[in-house]
């Protein structure tokens, strides 16, 4: 029996030849790379979890470029890899045997920013934080934020549909994304870089493309509303006692912070351990089973800060939360928000991480975290929670001295069912990518993914684009 998560068997694409090299170096010269040491990073994941073999790196500047290359690839059946920062989490970023890395790292400029209807037009391989940079000095802000923002691209985000720390007051990107320009599997530009909040001609394909990890085409530019930045942000560091307090808080907060509320994340005890010990970073306040980052983003620093009062004053007297502080000047925020921001990176000095991303209804999310604690008991280093209490989205992580079956044959398909049981999704915000891709039923109907690879055959019918990542395994020309 083969497991859902195993290798998939390579499937039959041409090898790169030396005449392909020659047709890449005419029309990319100096941008296609060969060199082992050079290729290497593009082959391996963020986590080092995953790594594909890779020979040949492509780095486009343009959409013409992109155009070429995806036309002859399809011509000549040779599998291509869209790569953006390489920052993907679910082994989505990087081949899995030798499929052409295409990366964006090069297409970064900014094409236009209209300061009336704060619309952001962008090149897909500009990093998240350079156009974060961009927009404040124009008062405006990026509708998304994530820890990984200095290296993401925007592209990444839009095809991985990223979700991070401020969802819960600017919306997904189906919502805030107005235009993508697209390069689809045999070359054709397809030009939907519309800038207009609303239209209503036809289908909306943008939004197939929204998500989709690379496997229906490459996007080479976006256009996206921006908000303007807000002129206060105030950041509160809570800790509780129980889930439940959490939770109540939570509700406190929306009731009495409204329409300033731009972040409610938290982290749990075993969290604040490993950014202790493997970061240094120090906890703040008194230690807590569990901790609340509340971030506020208002237009009137007096009137927040009143609203931010009136709530702490509540929600220490009701005695929901045992110990908190707050920051309003920038060095204190940023050292507030690295402790939900660089729980990712912790983990990665615990050993081995397994990683799920799941949408639960919100008074189930941290049940899932004490029953697999319960289930694994001390087959695991560490099992750890946090996450966007404000979107219902755990990240459950369990890690392991180093790779080991067993343990992750303990953890799957337990989660998965745990999951499906209370209807919620197995990825929320990661995408599915490599190592999820066989999951997918346990949140779809089987009728709708085999939608979805109709979808896949009629835009990519040789399959070239990031084969072997989202959809199944038996969905697979
Ligand atoms: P990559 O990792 O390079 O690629 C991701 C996927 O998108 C791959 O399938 C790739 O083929 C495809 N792709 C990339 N560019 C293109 C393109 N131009 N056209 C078509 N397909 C493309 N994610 C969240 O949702 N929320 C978070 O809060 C969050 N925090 C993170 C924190 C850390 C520290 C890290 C390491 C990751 C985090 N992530 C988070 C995951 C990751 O950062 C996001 O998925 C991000 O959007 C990926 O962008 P990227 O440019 O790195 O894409
Ligand atoms: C986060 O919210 O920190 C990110 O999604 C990354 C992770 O899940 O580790
Ligand atoms: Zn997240």
């Amino acid at each position: 029996k083969v497991s859902p998560s195993a290798a998939p068997e390579r499937l039959p694409f041409c090898r790169v030849t030396e005449e392909d090299l020659a047709f890449f170096r005419k029309i990319l010269p100096g941008r296609t790379i060969v060199d082992p040491d050079l290729v290497e990073p593009s082959n391996v994941d963020w986590l080092k979890s995953v790594r594909g073999s890779s020979e040949v790196l492509l780095r486009p500047q343009t959409t013409e470029e992109v155009s070429q290359i995806l036309s002859y690839c399809n011509s000549r059946n040779l599998a291509v890899n869209p790569q953006g920062g390489n920052t993907g989490l679910v082994g989505g970023s990087v081949p899995v045997y030798d499929e052409i890395i295409l990366s964006t790292s090069l297409m970064n400029k900014i094409l236009n920013f209209d300061s009336i209807s704060g619309v952001l037009t962008c090149q897909a391989g500009c990093v998240l934080e350079n156009l974060s940079f961009y927009l404040e000095e124009r008062d405006y802000i990026m509708p998304l934020d994530l820890g990984a923002k200095g290296s993401c691209q925007i592209g990444g985000n839009v095809a991985t549909n990223a979700g991070g720390l401020r969802l819960l007051r600017y919306g997904s990107l189906h919502g805030t994304v107005l235009g993508l320009e697209l390069v689809l599997a045999d070359g054709q530009v397809l030009d939907c870089l519309s800038t207009l909040r609303k239209d209503n001609t036809g289908y909306d394909l943008k939004q197939l493309f929204i998500g989709s990890e690379g496997t229906l085409g490459v996007i080479t530019a976006v256009s996206v509303l921006c908000p303007r930045k807000p002129k206060s942000v105030n950041v509160v560091f809570l800790g509780c006692e129980t889930f439940e307090q959490l939770l109540k808080t939570f509700q406190l907060c929306k009731g009495m912070l409204g329409e300033i509320l731009s972040a409610f994340e938290f982290l749990d005890s075993e969290c604040m351990r490993l950014l202790n010990t493997h970061l240094k970073l120090p906890n703040p306040i008194s230690d807590c089973p569990f901790y609340i980052v509340i971030e506020t983003s208002g237009s009137d620093p007096t009137h927040d800060a009143q609203k931010l009062h009136n709530f702490l004053e509540e929600a220490m007297t009701s005695s929901l939360v045992s110990d908190g502080t707050v920051a309003t000047e920038e060095a204190k925020i940023k050292a507030l928000w690295s402790l939900r921001e660089r729980v990712t990176e912790a983990l990665t000095h615990d050993g081995f991480t397994y990683k799920y991303d799941i949408s639960l209804p919100v008074e189930r999310i941290y049940q899932l975290v004490t029953d697999m604690r319960k289930h694994l008991g001390n087959r695991a280093k560490s099992v750890v929670g946090y996450g966007h209490v404000g979107d219902g989205n755990l990240h459950l992580n369990v890690t392991s001295p180093s790779k080991d079956p067993a343990l992750l044959a303990a953890i799957e398909p337990f989660v998965y069912e745990w999951t499906a049981s209370c209807r919620g999704s197995i990825s929320a915000e990661h995408g599915l990518g490599l190592k999820k891709r066989n999951y997918i039923y346990y949140s779809k109907q089987s009728q709708a993914v085999a939608l979805m690879g109709n979808i896949k055959a009629m835009l990519d019918p040789k399959g070239i684009l990031n084969p072997y990542k989202t959809l199944p395994d038996n969905l697979k020309q």
